[in-house]
């Protein structure tokens, strides 16, 4: 089997990856990649939004699985695209997408089919969501989101009625994020544990992946502002066997089965992004894709065969597939250029790489970065993810943290506490 990779992350680095190590695949390829994926297999400058320049180069290619990383494509229609020309694509098609490209579209699909999440409203005209935050009802922190996609940025946590005004100003009246602002959800402040609950289906067998957690905030102690994701770990302990149940009763299942009612087959990977409450597992968010960086942390963890595992998939005979994953821990450190998830800059040489990746326990997936001819350099905010597999979570975090060390790039910062919380080590970090 040929496979076209469509992505440019840390997450794409996993999949190619992963997909190279698959006895059913012979070729990967991938669009656009970047610096890492480059080293590994052919990449091709187009655009993943050119359709008729993907649909050129699968045949050229003779592509026959397309696997699609990020949302964007796939809020835009890729997988229609392709299914209608016959090419075997994963990743679900544009109706379905709108789980992850509509706030609006993910809760009223949720409160039709009783899945638990928080309380919300929807708002097409300002001047009513600002009356909403100064009637007496509301409680604070309140969540401000916009509509439409804004890379992960659409989303304003508001602890004080000033703060969650001037979200609402800025995504609906300044459009800061364009149209994605034109309806916004003022949705309940959850309290509680993040996961991310993955999920391969054909839209008529579900099969979990092991579950991640994602480390949001820029900072250490999860403070600062939110980013695409500064780490994750992967543990059997992360989620006990009751609460994995629930949630595949309670979501996976109402979201495949409501979406077949509605018309819709989701054909691909689905992550919900809990809020472990003390009233049980609730969902904050529904992506269409696998996370980045919780690809990272998982697909390492996946011991049979994922290019197997793709195609039955694609060919909804993933009821035959026997998923095997390892009890190992794994643990990612996302290293970011300085000023991330802000402004930055780009084009700083990276050192260490090699000896970082002596251990054998070490795999480093790149992001952001370039090839040039003395050798990587930063070409993105989140630039590595330094992955470690091991035994169990501590030896896993200690060797991230150990390869960490070794890299280098002018301005690098990273959080020094992934998976820290996990251990109970909170307080100190680890380096
Ligand atoms: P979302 O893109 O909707 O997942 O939101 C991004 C992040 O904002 C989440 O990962 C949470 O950390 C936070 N968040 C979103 N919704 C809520 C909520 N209702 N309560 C608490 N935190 C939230
Ligand atoms: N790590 C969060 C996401 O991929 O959306």
């Amino acid at each position: 089997m040929r496979v076209l990779v469509i992505g440019s992350g840390g997450r794409e680095h996993a999949l190619v990856w992963k997909l190279r190590q698959s006895a059913r695949v012979r070729k990967v390829i991938c669009v656009p990649g970047n610096g890492g994926i480059g080293r590994d297999v052919r990449c091709f400058p187009i655009s993943p939004l050119d359709f008729a320049s993907l649909s050129e180069l699968v045949r050229k290619e003779q592509i026959d699985l397309v696997l699609v990383g990020p949302e964007a494509p796939l809020a835009a229609g890729l997988a229609d695209h392709f299914a209608a020309e016959g090419t075997r694509v994963l990743g679900p098609c544009k109706d379905a997408a709108r789980l992850e490209s509509s706030k609006v579209f993910a809760k009223e699909f949720m409160a039709r089919h009783g899945i638990p999440t928080a309380h919300f409203s929807i708002h097409r005209d300002p001047r009513e969501a600002l009356a909403v935050l100064d009637s007496r009802e509301t409680r604070y922190p309140v969540v401000v989101k916009a509509d439409g996609l804004a890379g992960g940025k659409g989303v304003v946590v508001a602890r004080t009625a000033e703060e969650a005004r001037d979200a609402v100003r800025r995504i609906m009246i300044e459009r800061e994020f364009g149209r994605a602002g034109e309806q916004i959800v003022l949705e309940e402040f959850l309290e509680g544990t993040e996961a991310s609950f993955i999920v391969f289906t054909d839209g008529k067998t579900v099969l979990p992946a092991v579950l991640a957690q994602d480390h949001k905030a820029a900072y250490d102690g999860d403070r600062g502002p939110n980013t695409g994701g500064m780490g994750a770990y992967s543990t059997d302990t992360l989620l006990a066997p009751d609460v994995r149940e629930q949630v595949l009763h309670s979501v996976v299942y109402p979201v495949i089965d409501g979406m077949n009612a509605e018309g819709t087959v989701f054909r691909g990977i689905l992550y919900a992004g809990l809020m472990l409450t003390s009233a049980g597992p609730k969902v904050l968010e529904f992506n269409v894709r696998m996370g980045d960086p919780e690809a990272q942390v998982i697909l390492p963890r996946l011991a049979s065969d994922f290019g197997m595992l793709c195609e039955a998939l694609c060919e909804g005979r993933l009821v035959s597939y026997q998923a095997s994953w390892t009890f190992a821990a794994t643990v990612c450190v996302v290293l970011a250029s300085g000023g991330y998830p802000g402004a930055y800059e780009k084009g700083r040489s990276i050192s260490g790489l090699e000896m970082a990746g002596e251990d054998k326990r070490i795999v480093i997936f790149h992001s952001g970065t370039r090839c040039e001819n003395t050798g990587y350099v930063t070409d993105g905010g989140r630039v590595l993810g330094v992955t470690a597999v091991a035994e169990d979570l501590a030896s896993a975090v200690m060797a991230a943290y150990e390869a960490v060390n070794k890299v280098h790039f002018e301005g690098m910062h990273c959080r020094r506490d992934i998976g820290a919380r996990a251990l109970h080590l909170f307080q100190g970090g680890y380096a």
